[in-house]
């Protein structure tokens, strides 16, 4: 009479609902997955129209210096994100998928966490190879140091070619990902996006 199965409704509320479970992500990976794809969107289209020809030098000089700031909290958020990422339990792939979209769905995962590393990465090592050596702050509060590199023209516009194409290449990565991540909702009407969401999962 009692329905003691409960194995197919457990959620990560009924166990450690802050850590991801075969079925759904935990608090932890909801919380870094959305304060830093938020901040990575901001930090392209920043890039992109700070470094237009007709920005006013003085504005351009300010929009500079945010684009640095945001770019380390990035940074300081994607280090243990990738962490944590690595050490935890993901959830299952949907119930059906082919194999050729649960291994683009795992790489795609995986270039967008190192890129979320090594496009902050890249924009330092910007900063730090500029003979310009504008301080490097974060939001006028903590001065970060330069990266042990070459200080010249040269190594700068090396490092801002690698920035650029990294940042480029990740912003061509979300757009697929986006896009796929609208499919499973409005065309296959799975449960992928909103297991990226605290919402609570089905009880079936
Ligand atoms: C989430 C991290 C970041 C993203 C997504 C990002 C993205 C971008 C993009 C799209 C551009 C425009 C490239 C172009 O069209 O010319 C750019 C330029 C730039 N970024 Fe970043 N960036 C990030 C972090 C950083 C950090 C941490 C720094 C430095 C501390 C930095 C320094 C720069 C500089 C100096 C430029 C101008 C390069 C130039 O054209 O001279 N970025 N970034
Ligand atoms: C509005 C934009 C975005 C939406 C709607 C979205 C949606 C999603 C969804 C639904 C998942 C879960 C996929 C699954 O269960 O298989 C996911 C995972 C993931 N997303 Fe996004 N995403 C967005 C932006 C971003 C951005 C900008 C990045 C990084 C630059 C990113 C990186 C990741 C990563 C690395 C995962 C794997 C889970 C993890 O390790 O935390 N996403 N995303």
């Amino acid at each position: 009479m009692n329905n003691l199965d409960v194995s197919s409704s457990t959620t990560p509320t009924d166990e450690k609902r802050w850590q991801s479970s075969a079925k759904n992500y935990g608090l932890i990976a909801i919380i870094f997955h959305w304060t830093i794809a938020l901040l990575f969107i901001a930090q392209l289209a920043l890039g992109y129209l700070m470094s237009g020809d007709d920005v006013d030098p003085a504005l351009q000089f300010n929009l500079f210096q945010y684009h640095k700031s945001v770019g380390f909290v990035v940074l300081a958020l994607a280090i243990p994100r990738v962490i944590w990422s690595v050490l935890s339990r993901k959830p299952h792939p949907p119930a059906g998928s082919g194999r050729a979209a649960n291994i683009g769905a795992r790489v795609t995962h995986a270039l967008l966490l190192c890129l979320t590393v090594a496009v902050p990465l890249a924009g330092w090592a910007v900063a730090s190879t500029s003979p310009l050596q504008i301080p490097r702050y974060v939001f006028d509060i903590v001065v970060v140091p330069g990266l042990p590199l070459e200080i010249s023209d040269k190594s700068e516009a090396l490092w801002t070619g690698v920035h650029e194409t990294l940042a480029y290449l990740a912003a061509a990565i979300v757009l697929l990902h986006v896009a796929a991540a609208l499919w499973h909702h409005f065309i296959l009407k799975d449960r992928i996006f909103r297991r990226m969401t605290p919402s609570r999962p089905e009880k079936k």
